[in-house]
């Protein structure tokens, strides 16, 4: 018998990083990358941003999984599985030491048993600021701080980092940083998601898989990478030639351009905001203010048929370090807000019960006929 060297046809294929392909239908967020709009079910951003964490996961996760139907609930849910994942911390942390910080938070998310009757979705978000301030602290010597499930989950995150009872501005910046970032269409990270929930292995495995993705410097890693450079340029005088020999060097400036906006990513004036009424943080304003408008004037000179705009990133840095968060924890704060929408999204996609599997053109060579 001869091997057939037919091979049949493959569907039109599409762009290498899927620019324009549809995988997905949802009802929870809608990325508009033309008007720099984002809709979370329903919701223009600037409608939600002051919203606690916990009225914003009553949202992302109505009808798709039962229970904690109002904030007071989740809060509820929350501090209870917060107390629940730090057992997982006072045993584990101590065999993590040689890890960065975002690898830590993968180790103990792998740790999660699936067998737990904490409804899992629950635990995912949960455990990720217990998961993140612990292994913050533990990089700086300092022994965990155990959660206090009767403060609100953006209270407690703080107060876990810190030891103490962080102030109101503070706890408000940080709710809209978790709140503005909890969940983005079909990015990377929640595709990953769902491909993994679409075999059925189940929420914690999907979730890693979705932070496995995010850790990478083009997606959530870049917050960290913002602050290195704004240290880097030091001052004013040195912005331009700083960023020029960068961009001349190849290198991407860390919290510009962005997959689907094509003007400035709204949730930058969002946290821009946030980090202007802050004490610590309204320092850095001006100095980044000068470091975007240059960075924008160069990369419109640089790449004049690529609208590269300011993204999500550029300002989350400055709230971050204004809340008293050390850079290598950027990553693991993020996932703490995207694990509501990647959460959601793995109960949607459970929910559809389809297979992901997408097909791939074949470019290599043919076997040789017998
Ligand atoms: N600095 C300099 N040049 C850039 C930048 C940047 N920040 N972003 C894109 N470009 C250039 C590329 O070099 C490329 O140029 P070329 O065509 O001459 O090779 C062109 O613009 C298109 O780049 P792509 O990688 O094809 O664009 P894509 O849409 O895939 O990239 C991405 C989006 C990965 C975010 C990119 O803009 C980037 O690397 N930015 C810096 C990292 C960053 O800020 N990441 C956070 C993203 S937000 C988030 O995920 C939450």
């Amino acid at each position: 018998m001869t091997i057939s060297s037919h091979v049949a046809p493959a569907p039109e294929t599409t762009s290498p990083g899927l620019e324009n392909t549809i995988a997905s239908e949802t009802i929870l967020s809608h990325v508009d990358g033309a008007a720099g709009r984002l809709i979370v079910r329903g919701y223009d951003l600037d409608q939600i941003s002051s919203w606690s964490f916990e009225a914003l996961l009553v949202l992302l996760w109505k009808d798709l999984a039962p229970g904690q139907v109002t904030e007071a609930d989740v809060q509820t849910a929350l501090g209870q599985a917060r107390a629940a994942a730090f057992h997982l911390v006072e045993r584990l942390l101590p065999t993590i030491p040689h890890l960065s910080q975002v690898e830590a938070l993968r180790f103990l998310l792998a740790a999660l048993p699936d067998s737990q009757t904490v409804p899992h979705h629950v635990m995912a978000v949960a455990a990720v600021p217990v998961f993140a301030a612990a292994i913050a602290r533990n990089a700086a010597g300092s022994a965990p701080v155990a959660p206090d499930a009767s403060l609100g989950h953006t209270e407690d995150f703080l107060f876990m980092l810190h030891g103490t009872r962080p102030s109101e501005e503070n706890v408000r910046a940080l709710n809209t940083y978790l709140v503005t970032v909890a969940d983005h269409g079909l990015n990377a990270s929640t595709f990953a998601a769902r491909v993994i929930a679409s075999t059925k292995a189940g929420m914690f495995s999907s979730v890693i898989g979705a932070l496995c993705a995010l850790k990478g410097p083009l997606h959530g890693g870049a917050p960290g990478p913002v602050l290195d450079m704004l240290d880097a340029i030091g001052s004013e005088d040195n912005i331009n030639a700083w960023l020029s020999a960068s961009l001349a060097r190849g290198e991407r400036l860390m919290g510009f351009g962005h997959r689907i906006y094509r003007v400035r990513d709204p949730r930058a004036d969002v946290l821009k905001q946030a980090v202007g009424l802050l004490r610590h943080g309204g320092g850095r304003i001006g100095f980044a203010e000068a470091v975007e408008a240059e960075a924008l004037a160069l990369l419109a000179e640089k790449k004049p048929l690529r609208p590269l705009q300011t993204n999500v990133e550029f300002y989350t840095a400055l709230v971050l370090e204004a809340v008293g968060f050390p850079r290598e924890s950027f990553t693991n704060v993020f996932a703490a807000g995207r694990m509501g929408g990647w959460t959601a999204h793995v109960l949607e996609q459970e929910r559809l019960g389809k297979l992901i599997r997408p097909q791939s053109r074949y470019v290599g060579p043919q076997p040789s006929q017998l």
